[in-house]
């Protein structure tokens, strides 16, 4: 079963070529967490975990619903991990947090899709995202195999400074100083279609005079900022003027 957790479309892509190449059944965890919901999965089929790369490890809010949701059947694990550059040492605590879960870990594929992480950074052009889009879909299909046969990802030896990227004080530095929703905010291009308030899993948007308003809860996961039709939400100063991203690919043959 593939289970996946996506802010901007580009996990939801990957876990339905994912779910479409092995002939399995697909879940959004987010739908589960934005009903305050834990899983209660069954499953002869292995595991398939797909979502982004969050400070090269696995999103906090992802992990959280792994370790709170319950799996009978299978203990294999696979993980995909989309990111806009590498998931550093993702792989090795990945391993770690299977073994805390009871999970038999099967590997972990990197799969470089575009970057929309635009409250930091800057999106690809139209053109570049659908050549990595492209790119990635390939990648995911050629490595369906490795599930089908029941054999590990193959293995990506980390170096030092994937483990410094991927270390639990840099972690919690980023969660404690940088993940934080006081920033986002709304222009007057705002047109009250509550579009950003049904795409915040964590319901953390409200709209207060026909404005959203952020509350405190908050994981950066870019839906907010890039559902928007009129671009009306910014961060701070850093998202003026800047493309936004949503990957709005659906694997062939599923849907
Ligand atoms: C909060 C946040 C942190 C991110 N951290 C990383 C990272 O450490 N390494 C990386 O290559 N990409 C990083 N990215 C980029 C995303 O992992 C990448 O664009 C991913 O494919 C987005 O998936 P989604 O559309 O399913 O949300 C980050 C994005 C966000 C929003």
């Amino acid at each position: 079963m593939v289970i996946y957790f996506s802010g901007t479309g580009n996990s939801r892509y990957a876990a339905e070529v994912a779910a479409s190449e092995t002939a399995d059944e697909i879940r959004d965890a987010g739908a589960y967490i934005k009903e305050g919901k834990r899983g209660d999965f069954s499953s002869q089929r292995p595991w398939v975990f797909v979502s982004p790369t969050y400070c090269w490890q696995l999103p906090r809010l992802f992990a959280e619903f792994i370790r709170k949701s319950r799996f009978s059947g299978t203990r294999d694990a696979y993980f995909i991990l989309t990111c806009g550059g590498e998931t550093g040492n993702a792989g090795e605590k990945i391993a770690a947090f299977c073994r805390e879960k009871g999970f038999r870990y099967k590997g972990m594929l990197e799969v470089v899709m575009p970057e929309n992480y635009v409250a930091l950074f800057s999106v690809p052009e139209e053109a570049e995202c659908r050549r990595l889009t492209a790119d990635a879909a390939r990648k995911i299909k050629d490595s369906v195999r490795y599930i089908r046969e029941g054999a590990d990802f193959p293995e990506v030896k980390p170096g030092v400074l994937d483990r410094v990227k991927s270390s639990g004080l840099l972690n919690a530095g980023f969660y404690g100083f940088l993940v934080k929703s006081k920033k986002f905010y709304a222009t007057d291009a705002c047109i009250s279609c509550g579009k950003c308030v049904k795409s915040c899993v964590l319901n953390n948007i409200r709209l207060v005079d026909g404005r959203p308003e952020w509350g405190k809860k908050c994981t950066h996961c870019m839906a907010c900022i890039s559902v928007c039709p009129e671009e009306a939400v910014e961060y701070g100063k850093r998202t003026v003027g800047k493309r936004r991203y949503l990957c709005h690919e659906k694997a062939e043959g599923l849907f």
